[in-house]
């Protein structure tokens, strides 16, 4: 039977570095860890909130320094995603999570870039690429990579779709980033943020009124404030939602109190995503399977939240037509 076609918006390719790959990058580049077995590193995967999960995120990517190592940990989730029925995903990758322990940007993006060059001939799998930058880190270096990239002078070729605001979020507001957001969306690149993950709706309207994203990552702190609500509808701002990781980071207590039902009967554009699947316990389809098994959903609510994500999508209308028809396909076939 054909699996639902999916669009994966809300994605770390940093949080996809699997357990087993990090023991296989470790031994390939001579990297001694700090754990004697598969077992010891799983046990550490179990976080408080979103500052605990980081801690091991960024330690774990020590493993992670050659060009050939960026391209192995993509191709890796490329296919992983391809099997769960990903068509088209819009992958964050955080440039400060490498140049920070000495990493060159040429390599990490060059890297990253060379499995994406060849996803959708390879596996079918359609991609736009968004920098993220680390909110807990200071804009002007922010800025500094961003004109980096924008000159044109990293890596040969390599470009990308937009940026991003990502890493502890409070404390740390968007209007931090007006100045980084403004000369990105000069250059025509598309503008998303992280907020109202573990911040304040304050958050989310800065992140609205001043960086003027397209999409809000997270945003389900927006459900304390109708007017907020109201504003995310009528405007139809996406909300990349990711179930897994709001009960992994303790969000919310369990996967039955996720509010997504809630949002879609709000009228909220809300997307279904995976973050960071190697540490949440799954990737988007692993996703989409725990909410039908909680919430019982039925075809139709299944095929509403694929359609949402191809809208939120940054897809030409073509494409995102394209992808629509594979939905409806997939509905005939579930009649
Ligand atoms: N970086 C990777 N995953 C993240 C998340 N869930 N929130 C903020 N920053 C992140
Ligand atoms: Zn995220």
């Amino acid at each position: 039977m054909m699996a639902l076609p999916l669009v994966e918006l809300h994605l770390h390719i940093e949080g996809t570095l699997e357990p087993e790959l990090i023991f296989e990058l470790a031994a390939r580049n001579n990297v001694t860890l700090p754990w004697a077995s598969l077992d010891e590193l799983r046990a550490q995967y179990e976080f408080s909130d979103l500052s605990s999960f980081l801690d091991l995120y960024y330690r774990n990517l020590d493993v992670v320094r050659e060009r050939v190592d960026f391209a192995d940990l993509t191709r890796a989730y490329l296919k992983r995603a391809a099997a769960g029925g990903v068509r088209h995903a819009e992958i964050f990758f955080d440039p400060q999570a490498h140049t920070s322990r000495g990493i060159p940007l040429a390599t990490a993006l060059g890297g990253v870039h060379d499995a994406l060059a060849n996803s959708a001939a390879e596996f079918g799998v359609s991609t736009k690429l968004i920098v993220t930058f680390l909110r807990d880190r200071p804009a002007a270096e922010a800025l500094a990579i961003l004109r980096q990239i924008l000159a044109g002078d990293v890596a040969d070729g390599v470009t990308i779709d937009g940026i991003g605001l990502d890493s502890a979020e409070v404390g740390y507001p968007p209007s931090l980033f007006t100045e980084v957001f403004e000369l990105a969306r000069a250059n025509g690149l598309h503008v998303v943020a992280h907020a109202g993950e573990e911040g304040p709706p304050a958050y989310v309207w800065e992140a609205l009124d001043l960086l003027k994203v397209e999409r809000i990552d997270h945003g389900i702190r927006s459900l304390e404030d109708d007017a907020l609500v109201e504003r995310l509808v009528a405007e139809r701002i996406p909300l990349t939602v990711c179930p897994l990781s709001n009960v992994r980071l303790r969000v919310i207590d369990t996967l039955a109190d996720h509010p997504l039902l809630g949002m879609l009967e709000r009228g909220l554009l809300v997307t279904v995503n995976s973050d960071d699947p190697a540490y949440f316990g799954g990737y988007v389809d692993e996703n989409m399977a725990a909410l039908t098994a909680e919430f019982d959903l039925d075809a139709a609510q299944l095929a509403l939240l694929a359609r949402n994500g191809i809208e939120a999508s940054f897809l030409t209308a073509a494409e995102k037509a394209a992808l629509a028809e594979e939905v409806d396909t997939w509905v005939q076939a579930q009649a």
